[in-house]
């Protein structure tokens, strides 16, 4: 028996921005996480999904999503005669990395049952691979939260050699409230839809790209200073690129007027947009309680997190 987790994933700054190998600053989440428990069996690999509530050999069923997505652990590792169990506290298709996570959580549980002595960084790779499975070319900000579980600077690196992965540590941690659009968007198509625009309008997004390159190196300073009001407005501006670029929807942009007139420090959608998740900055816990019933009382679910620790 062994087990292994994947976090879910936060991102402060970056999406969109860091397809194209600028900076990104993004956590795992240590109490959301997906959890894979192995045991040795004498044939197959059989995958008990309690979160889908199935039960399939992955095998046979090569279709089966998980099949898809975990076939390059399976093919690379070469794993035989296991039985792999799944837990998760992450909501899947909620813009929170559970594929991700759910990868990391399997690649560990195995590297842990048949002592393949994987390093976190070959942990974080094979995930990447999983995650172009079901995303295309992911940026891999995704997998590497989940594999490391902390705050961190993320850079592509556009040539396909090394990401630049920095793990940053505050002095304090930061209060956020997640709101949840109720939306679905699908990151492939909102990636594809930011290319294209920039494609058609390079000078505009030119600009709105120069722009997230200086606030996110303020933003990292600002982080690593403990300044939350800095944070904050920096989040609001990042938030103004994002509606540039078309990512953002109504529910998120109210959600995100909702949390700012309630007092939040800043508010932002947090992942691909066009639907999921966005995130607020609050001061402390009475806030975060504030902001999740304001939420609550308009119609959205939300999830408190803390960061940082
Ligand atoms: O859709 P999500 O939550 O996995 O976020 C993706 C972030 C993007 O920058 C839009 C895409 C990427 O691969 O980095």
């Amino acid at each position: 028996m062994a087990s292994g987790k994947g976090f879910a994933k936060v991102i402060l700054f970056g999406e969109h921005f860091v397809v194209y190998g600028l900076s990104g600053l993004a956590s795992g989440i240590k109490n959301l996480f997906t959890e894979a428990t192995t045991k040795k069996v004498d044939s197959g690999i059989m995958l008990i999904d309690n979160i889908y509530n199935r039960v399939d050999n992955l095998k046979e069923d090569e279709n089966f999503i998980n099949a898809r997505v975990l076939k390059p652990v399976l093919d690379e590792l070469n794993i035989d005669n296991i039985e792999i169990t799944l837990n998760s506290s992450i909501v899947p298709e909620h813009g929170m990395g559970y594929s991700a996570a759910l990868s990391v959580s399997v690649i560990r549980a195995l590297n842990n049952e048949f002592n393949l002595g994987l390093t976190d960084e070959q942990v974080n790779e094979l995930a990447y691979k999983c995650e172009t499975v079901s995303h295309g070319t992911p940026s891999g900000i995704d997998n590497t939260c989940a594999t490391y579980g902390s705050l961190l600077h993320f850079e592509k690196n556009m040539h396909g050699e090394k990401n630049k992965i920095e793990i940053l540590k505050l002095s304090k941690p930061f209060y956020l409230v997640f709101g949840d659009s109720g939306k679905k968007g699908s990151t492939k198509e909102l990636v594809a839809g930011v290319r294209k625009r920039k494609e058609e309008n390079p000078e505009e997004y030119d600009k709105v790209f120069e722009e997230y390159k200086k606030l996110v190196s303020e933003a990292e300073d600002a982080l690593l200073g403990g300044d939350e009001k800095k944070v904050g407005e920096l989040m609001n501006r990042n938030q103004e690129l994002l509606v540039k670029i078309g990512v953002s929807i109504p529910e998120l942009d109210k959600l995100c007027k909702l949390a700012l007139e309630n007092g939040a420090l800043g508010a932002k959608l947090t992942g691909a947009g066009g639907g999921g998740m966005m995130i607020s900055l609050v001061e402390n816990e009475e806030m975060q309680t504030k902001i999740s019933q304001v939420f609550k009382e308009n119609g959205f679910d939300s999830i408190k997190i803390k960061i940082g620790e």
